[in-house]
């Protein structure tokens, strides 16, 4: 499969007045945690989405204020603003996307997983909630850590009984902004154009470039790829120490989460080869056979490969495997062999076809380089870890 994208080639779902020629859509929005940093620059950008009849907002605190300033916005979008937890399910009823980005962000230091304390349960409550007043919501998550939280929200609603993985979605795309930012600076092609996969999930660890997909055919020398994918890997902590203890990216987080909830929205809407990458439920992971030792077939110009040193280490490993019929005891040997090592990974971020129901289609990993192989080789314990504490803590 090549990769696509959906990548408007404007503000995503933009409608100042003069240019409102399309037919008003009725969806229904609900941002919980639309007072902070991110949630307020988002419910502007969700307000002049022409595709939005409805806003909901949510937070602790101070969310009537963000409703009546964002209310006097002269866009169709009707927004109304719910302060405080005995109004959460009020604000979420009959919605159609539930988008959260509530819970703490990081200071300088932190990762994102020490931020899982505080905003596991933040995200568990949510959910629950979600899951008794709107089930056929498609959720949107975008609190950290989100390699953990995203197994927390399909561990909540399966316990309800409500769990269907096309709906459940890890907001990722900010690591893709960034991904096309910083090649199109490079390669001097527009910003507009260039769309760079992301796979995996949302740590330095992790996040995937899939720069050998890039489009439009955008070439990126070896060493730039490697001082590219450091810097994808790591943009978070460029903007957190920028922000010197003021938090964390919130303009840049809420254009991502404005783009991602579009293409959710035009999805719904019915139209067809919606693309958008995100970290869901899959088991694209399992499919894998990227571990098989390379072949040195090069070496020997045409007469052959290794023969030699092949006989050698073939003798070795049938000499461990006769130690161990023999009975002798922690006899250790690499081996190629069927495992499932990658299959504990039922998380996993990666392309996705949308439609009237969430997902409709996953596009999978694809093929890689050598070079991301590795990197998906590094990323596959973290994740194992990160889905094994989510899970944990809802079984707790
Ligand atoms: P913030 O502190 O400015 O805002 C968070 C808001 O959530 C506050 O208004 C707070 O009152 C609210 N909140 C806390 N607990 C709540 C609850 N139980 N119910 C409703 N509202 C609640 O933080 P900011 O900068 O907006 O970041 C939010 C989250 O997004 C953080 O976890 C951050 O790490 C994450 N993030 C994720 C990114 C991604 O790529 N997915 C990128 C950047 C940030």
């Amino acid at each position: 499969t090549k990769f696509r994208t959906s990548k408007p080639t404007q503000i995503p779902g933009l409608c100042f007045r003069t240019f409102n020629t399309s037919p008003q859509n009725n969806f229904h929005v609900a941002v919980l945690g639309a007072s902070g940093g991110i949630g307020q620059p988002l419910g502007m950008l969700l307000k002049v989405n022409r595709l939005i009849s409805k806003l909901t907002l949510y937070d602790l605190q101070h969310t009537m204020g963000v409703a009546a300033d964002l209310s006097h916005i002269e866009t169709p979008a009707k927004v109304k603003g719910f302060v405080g937890k005995d109004k959460l399910c009020e604000a979420i009823e009959c919605a159609n996307i539930v988008v959260i980005p509530a819970g703490l962000p990081r200071k300088p230091g932190m990762t994102r997983d020490d931020l899982f304390n505080k905003n596991a349960s933040v995200v568990r409550d949510l959910v629950a909630c979600v899951a008794d007043t709107a089930p056929k919501a498609l959720i949107g998550i975008i609190t950290n850590p989100i390699n953990a939280v995203i197994p927390i929200a399909c561990e909540v609603l399966k316990k309800k009984c409500k769990l269907d993985p096309r709906r459940v979605f890890g907001i990722t795309t900010l690591d893709i902004v960034r991904a096309n930012t910083f090649v199109a600076s490079l390669s001097g092609v527009s910003p507009l154009e260039v769309n760079v996969p992301v796979i995996g999930g949302h740590s330095p660890e992790t996040i995937i470039p899939v720069f050998s997909r890039a489009t439009p055919g955008v070439k990126v020398s070896e060493d730039k790829v490697k001082t590219l994918t450091k810097r994808i890997k790591e943009a978070g902590t460029e903007v957190v120490k920028a922000k010197a203890g003021t938090g964390s990216a919130t303009l840049s987080m809420a254009y991502a989460a404005a783009r991602f909830t579009n293409s959710l929205l035009r999805g719904l809407a019915g139209e067809k080869n919606v693309v958008e990458s995100s970290y869901v439920q899959s088991d694209v992971v399992c499919d894998i056979s990227y571990f098989a030792t390379p072949l040195v077939v090069k070496a020997k110009a045409g007469t052959g490969s290794a023969t030699l040193s092949m006989a050698y280490a073939a003798a070795r490993f049938t000499n461990s495997l006769l130690r161990g019929l023999a009975g002798e005891k922690d006899v250790i040997e690499p081996s190629y062999v069927q495992s499932d090592v990658a299959c504990g990974i039922n998380y996993f971020a990666s392309p996705l076809v949308l439609g009237k129901n969430g997902i409709e289609k996953n596009l999978g990993i694809g093929k890689l380089n050598k070079f991301e192989e590795e990197l998906l080789k590094k990323a596959i314990p973290v994740l194992k870890k990160n889905i094994a504490t989510g899970v944990k803590f809802v079984s707790k």
